[in-house]
């Protein structure tokens, strides 16, 4: 078997906050293959975005990887400085934010971001990274001529491609992605989506997608992997985990998808709100909200079981399935 791309192991995240450490991932297993697109879901809170940040290398304190290992075609992330890193990115993954004006720099032109990006990875002459640059805005449905533009003369979606954009100049192999389309109006986030997909197919990099809203990946998504309470509760194929999930939580994210805005509001499928993270539940820390509970529930932590295709973080699934190991 040759070296996935990307394969975490065993990542975990601990927040040193005043009272007490809060983990805020714990012990992720996560593969990904060329040309493979992952999705990450699950509620506001669950670990999504730290998780992201700890693949991509961009978590600062009071965050700090607790174990585990981040390898990039079999070179471990976790062990590199800061300037090794920096090698790395943008050359060899990038990453795309939620919100391109954090991103991208307010009194830059586009035209002077991308000229930066290039020039810190290789010697380009002002032609290779105007053409480059030109190309990437066409490859995401933007004139050329907003190279002169600043960030805030775009629209909200422009400037998300324009993220995207500055995320493919040097043809990276994996483009991690945290909520890129949650600023947009539906219409402009399936469009955007839609895009997403035709240039990961067209250029063929792997993508790490994260995102609230389970519909708006299914059908992009070849793998899914559904966050809890700073756990994986529910990883496999999209198929399976979508069409029967095999976790109640899974199902419960289906029957409703939470609001990208606005404040923490319950879920249809799901009452009750998930757990503060320095003082999870007992068992299985899905268990006080869960409408399948039972009786080792509250007391027995569960591991992933091997449900068919699909690994599951549920006691309901012991007696049928063997404990996946890895
Ligand atoms: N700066 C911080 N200090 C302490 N704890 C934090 C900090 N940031 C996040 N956390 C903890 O980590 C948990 C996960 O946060 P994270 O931002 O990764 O969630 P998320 O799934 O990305 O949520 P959202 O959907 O709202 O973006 C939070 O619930 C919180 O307990
Ligand atoms: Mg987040």
């Amino acid at each position: 078997m040759p070296e996935p791309l990307l394969a975490v192991h065993d990542l975990s995240v601990v927040y040193e906050t005043d009272r007490g450490p809060v983990t805020a991932v714990d012990g992720v297993q996560l593969t990904v293959r060329e040309g493979e697109f992952a999705a990450v879901v699950g509620e506001s809170g669950c670990g999504k975005s730290t998780l992201l940040f700890a693949i991509a290398g961009l978590l600062s304190p009071p965050a700090r990887i607790s174990t585990g290992s981040v390898r990039l075609r079999g070179a471990d992330l976790v062990a590199m400085t800061e300037r090794e890193l920096n090698e790395l990115r943008w050359r060899d993954y990038s990453v795309v934010l939620q919100s391109a004006m954090n991103a991208l720099n307010p009194v830059a032109t586009l035209a002077a971001q991308y000229k930066d990006a290039m020039a810190a990875h290789g010697t380009y002459t002002k032609e290779q990274i105007h053409d480059r640059s030109v190309e990437v805005l066409r490859l995401v449905g933007i004139d050329p001529v907003h190279l002169r533009s600043y960030p805030h003369q775009l629209s909200g979606g422009m400037r998300q491609r324009a993220m995207i954009a500055m995320a493919l100049l040097l043809t990276p192999d994996l483009v991690i992605m945290d909520e890129p389309t949650s600023a947009l109006d539906v219409v402009a986030q399936r469009s955007l989506m839609v895009q997403i997909k035709e240039l990961q197919q067209l250029l063929g990099f792997a993508v790490v997608f994260v995102t609230h809203d389970m519909s708006l990946v299914s059908h992009f998504s070849d793998q899914l992997l559904v966050m809890y309470a700073g756990q994986v509760v529910e990883q496999g194929p999209t198929r399976p985990v979508f069409d029967q999930p095999s976790h109640p939580y899974s199902r419960g994210l289906l029957e409703a998808f939470p609001s990208i805005r606005g404040p923490r509001v319950p879920l249809r499928g799901i009452p009750g709100s998930p757990p503060d993270l320095a003082a999870p539940p007992s068992g299985c820390r899905f268990h006080p909200r869960c409408p399948l509970v039972f009786e080792p529930c509250d007391a027995v932590q569960p591991s992933l079981y091997a449900v068919g295709a699909v690994r599951s973080r549920c006691l309901l699934h012991t007696s049928a399935a063997t404990e996946a190991t890895s």
